[in-house]
């Protein structure tokens, strides 16, 4: 990630706040962090985090909601979404809803990481670019990171695995 720039960042499902922490760290202080977890839990331990950065919002909303929430804040399109949802175990149709929301939120040529035990979501990602691929052995389970690139023309998107 270019962290030399004032950047809008959304993370999905940070959990814990590894991701999070690290983000933080990094960016300017005119970025902003914006983060969707569904467990209140952790939200309440992300918010004891961050409670003086005013930089981070923590939202405990469903990653599907992520392009009207954009819109309600008043940063309609992100630069980057950092996602740890587990797209293995949900359903292809709201997979595909949920990618559909991240498209949205991101602006021409941003960029949408995230990491995941198998490859299955680029079968239904074809609306993206697969930018980069690694396989990182060093997780507990080894984990596949991907990297998509919203395209900069929209209208030159391929079929999706239901389609
Ligand atoms: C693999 S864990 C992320 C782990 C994180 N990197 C950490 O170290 O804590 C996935 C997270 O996604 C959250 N999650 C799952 N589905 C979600 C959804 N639809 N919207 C927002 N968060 C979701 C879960 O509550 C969980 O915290």
């Amino acid at each position: 990630m270019d962290f030399s720039r004032p950047l809008v960042i959304v993370e999905l499902g940070p959990g814990e706040g590894c991701h999070s922490r690290h983000i933080a760290r990094q960016m300017c202080s005119n970025s902003r962090l914006i983060l969707f977890e569904l467990d209140k839990d952790f939200c309440r331990h992300l918010r004891r985090q961050f409670h003086n950065d005013p930089r981070v919002t923590i939202l405990n909303v469903d990653a599907m909601r992520m392009a009207e929430e954009l819109e309600r804040l008043g940063n309609p399109r992100c630069d980057y979404v950092i996602s740890g949802i587990p797209f293995l175990v949900i359903e292809a149709n709201t997979k595909m809803r949920m990618l559909e929301s991240i498209r949205q939120g991101m602006a021409p040529g941003a960029s949408f990481i995230t990491y995941q035990i198998s490859l299955e979501l680029k079968e239904y990602a074809r609306q993206f670019h697969l930018n980069h691929r690694e396989y990182c052995l060093f997780n507990i389970p080894p984990i596949n990171i991907l990297e998509f690139l919203k395209p900069i023309d929209s209208s030159r998107v391929a079929p999706t695995a239901s389609t």
